[in-house]
């Protein structure tokens, strides 16, 4: 347990520094006013994208004590899998987890396309959903089966390696039709569907390609249903999907109807709502895993867009009157039905371990949801109403929390403000760099020490 633990841990590091890329952006004007500087939070939480890197770097690679890595993954399959995102902290590289960034880096340039822009970070955005989606191409040659995973966690937790010198299994696991991963499947639609549409101006062709991959992943999703985690045995202790496919099949749904504006998987979205617990789970979390607020929120804006035919609405007003509970839970107002619990210091707290992805995840959909509002509606939650100001105000809070404005003043973002962690969360950034020392660092067991004296030095920044 304590192993499965730590990788939570680590992976979460991830989201939270991807969820904050967005909120950060939303805002930058009323962020100047306090003193938080956002684009230079953007800046630096896109660069930890490149320290994830797995595969063989470009020359623009900007983080330089990263090198190739990982250049033979796929190899004992016969396919190429070369590529894609380490698991943050450790070397394998997990299919969903990965997905569901790719599909937040991609709502996020949807969302934020022009503050983005203004924040001259458009192209990074752009390599670092490339660099997923990339990947996942190469992990769907054919059109049922998907690759899901290369690595082991058990081999790779014990050893402490850079990815540069990996001894570990690199050992590829995959989905097909006999042994089902719709959840897997399912998100990696997704993460495809939303990237075909930044892609749409600036590459068409590109964008063909990932939305045709998405239409074949969806429908292998689908008619080969099953949960990923009973398929490969391997992830089960590290991501395993506890809340189902149900959710990231309807998220499939809504991000191709957004894709392509075609009505079938709209139809899918509102027919299949009740049996995937669409429009059933009222859910406090959205994360990796648990996808339904999002989808939920995404249901809401083609209603409070109007953007249906008359015989959905019935479904998309439970889609959104469940996307509000998630949201008045956020704000504390739900009464008794259920709120997230906050920290002393303020911070929305969902569980003990790498809590800050559900934070920025929390972020990012209230700020969404601000923008989807007109500026004079109000959110009706159980027990007071919230204006789209006070939504906007809470996601601007968490954001400060990360980013220093916390009890301890730490920043929880490498290279941001004075006290902060001195290492990204990755193994490679606690040894030295293969640039600095190219000679063979062998595998060493993790030196408990190692993690005292990085906390430590985080306290004391
Ligand atoms: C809030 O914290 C209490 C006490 O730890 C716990 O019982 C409850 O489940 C938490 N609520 C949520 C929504 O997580
Ligand atoms: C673990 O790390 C500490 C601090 O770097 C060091 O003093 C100690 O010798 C290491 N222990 C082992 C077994 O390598």
């Amino acid at each position: 347990m304590a192993m499965a633990r730590g990788t939570k841990m680590v992976i979460s590091l991830l989201r939270a520094v991807l969820a904050l890329v967005m909120l950060l952006i939303g805002d930058t004007e009323a962020a100047a006013n306090h003193g938080f500087d956002y684009r230079k939070a953007l800046h630096n939480s896109l660069l930890y994208f490149e320290a994830q890197r797995s595969g063989h770097l470009p020359y623009n690679q900007r983080v330089q004590w990263r090198g190739h890595s990982g250049l033979g993954d796929g190899l004992q399959e016969g396919v190429d899998l070369v590529g894609g995102y380490y698991d943050a902290g450790d070397n394998v590289k997990f299919g969903l987890p990965m997905a569901f960034t790719v599909t937040m880096l991609s709502w996020s340039a949807i969302e934020f396309a022009d503050e983005i822009i203004a924040a001259g970070e458009w192209r990074h955005v752009l390599e670092a959903i490339k660099w997923g989606t990339d990947y996942f191409v190469k992990a769907h040659m054919e059109p049922d089966v998907l690759w899901a995973e290369v690595g082991d966690g058990d081999t790779d937790h014990y050893c402490w390696q850079r990815p540069e010198d990996m001894t570990t299994s690199r050992q590829a696991y995959k989905v097909d039709r006999e042994n089902p991963g719709s959840d897997l499947v399912g998100e990696t639609a997704a993460a495809m569907a939303a990237a075909s549409i930044v892609f749409r101006r600036s590459d068409p062709r590109y964008s063909d390609l990932l939305l045709r991959h998405a239409e074949q992943l969806f429908e292998f999703g689908d008619k080969y249903r099953g949960k990923y985690d009973s398929s490969v045995a391997e992830v089960w202790r590290y991501y395993a999907s506890v809340s189902g496919y149900g959710d990231e099949m309807l998220w499939a749904a809504l991000w191709l109807h957004r894709a392509t504006g075609s009505s079938i998987y709209l139809d899918y979205a509102v027919d299949m709502a009740d049996e995937f617990g669409g429009t059933g789970w009222a859910i406090t979390e959205f994360s990796w895993d648990v996808k339904y607020a999002g989808l939920q929120i995404l249901a809401a804006k083609l209603l409070l867009e109007g953007n249906h035919r008359p015989e959905h609405k019935p479904t998309l007003e439970q889609y959104k009157s469940k996307a509000e509970h998630y949201l008045c839970a956020c704000l504390g107002k739900n009464g008794d039905a259920g709120n997230v619990n906050r920290t002393a210091g303020g911070m929305l707290f969902v569980r003990q371990w790498n809590n800050m992805q559900y934070v920025t995840n929390a972020a990012f959909l209230l700020t969404v949801y601000s923008r989807y509002l007109t500026s004079s509606s109000e959110l009706h939650c159980p027990a007071a109403s919230s204006s789209v100001d006070e939504l906007a105000a809470l996601a601007r809070a968490q954001a400060d929390y990360v980013l220093g404005n916390n009890p301890t003043g730490v920043s929880y973002m490498v290279g941001y403000s004075h006290r902060f962690p001195r290492q990204v969360h990755h193994r490679a950034a606690s040894i030295v760099s293969h640039r600095a020392d190219g000679r063979f660092i062998g595998s060493v067991l993790p030196n408990r020490s190692i993690f005292k004296t990085t906390s430590k030095r985080i306290q004391n920044g």
